[in-house]
């Protein structure tokens, strides 16, 4: 069964066309590689899949659902969270803190109700706070739980993003770059999370330039170019593929 499918999608900016007429379905239950050289369009199909920019054209569809110009909390909502390339936390708040704000979909209180402490906002808050740290438990940072998120280690932030989208029980997790920044060990350890994340029938769509574990934990993968879809298969067919070698893979170097 197809959970997202992207029929056509552009988007232009000025002149740059940064993502150009693409198709591309996600398999439920899936994990699926989206690859290809710097400034290739990927964090831009992250982008507009997530409703932070609007599409020039094309349609999105999630779960049989036409999310096409939804803004990014309506996305949210729906089930569909993701990770950044460049970490976005707020630093002086707790770990926990982080973590919670990742339930916003699972929630109902408004501004009012949460200043008035009406007894459901409380038990509210209090599942909010359990579901966080189960996400925390779940990619072991439970105890750093009340650190401030600037004095976890630059590993353990990228950790913390992935708890906070997991928080809010997402059927869709989009991971930009998650082992950016990380050694051979916790690399290691983040693929051995990834496959976890799936096993709880978490569908994972992951943009990543460490080939080695695309490879690996990948069972399909999308190579673009120029925004434009060159490739497309099992890891083995993409690595076999000519179009895909001249553009990207001859560069890349396939270790972990
Ligand atoms: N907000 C924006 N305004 C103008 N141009 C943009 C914007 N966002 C991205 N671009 C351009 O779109 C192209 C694709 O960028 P994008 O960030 O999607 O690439 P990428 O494949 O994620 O690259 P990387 O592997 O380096 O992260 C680039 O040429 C980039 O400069
Ligand atoms: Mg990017």
């Amino acid at each position: 069964m197809t959970l997202l499918t992207l029929q056509q999608i552009t988007k232009n900016f000025g002149g740059l066309t940064a993502v150009d007429h693409i198709d591309l379905s996600v398999e439920k239950g899936t994990i699926h590689g989206l690859i290809g050289p710097n400034g290739s369009g990927k964090t831009t199909v992250f982008n507009l899949i997530t409703g932070i920019y609007p599409l020039t054209s094309g349609t999105i569809t999630f779960n049989g659902m036409d999310i096409t110009g939804y803004p990014a909390f309506k996305v949210n909502q729906k089930g569909l969270a993701r990770t950044f390339q460049e970490i976005q936390l707020f630093y002086d708040m707790t770990v926990l803190e982080n973590a919670m704000m990742g339930c916003q979909r699972l929630t109902r209180a408004g501004a009012v109700a949460a200043l008035v402490k009406l007894p459901w906002v409380t038990r509210e808050e209090a599942f909010i706070r359990e579901k966080a740290m189960a996400a925390l438990d779940f990619v072991g940072l439970s105890g750093t739980a009340e650190e401030a998120a600037r004095k976890i280690p630059y590993g353990h932030q990228r950790l913390l993003e992935v708890a906070r989208a997991l928080a809010g029980d997402p059927e869709l997790l989009l991971l930009d770059e998650p082992a950016a920044g990380m050694n051979h060990a916790e690399t290691r350890e983040l693929m051995a999370l990834i496959a976890r994340i799936r096993e709880m029938g978490i569908t994972v769509f992951l943009v990543e330039h460490n080939m080695k574990m695309v490879m690996e934990i990948c069972e399909w993968i999308t190579v673009i170019n120029y925004g434009q879809v060159i490739g497309h298969g099992k890891p083995a067919q993409v690595q076999a593929d000519e179009n895909v070698i001249n553009a990207y893979l001859s560069g890349e170097n396939i270790t972990c």
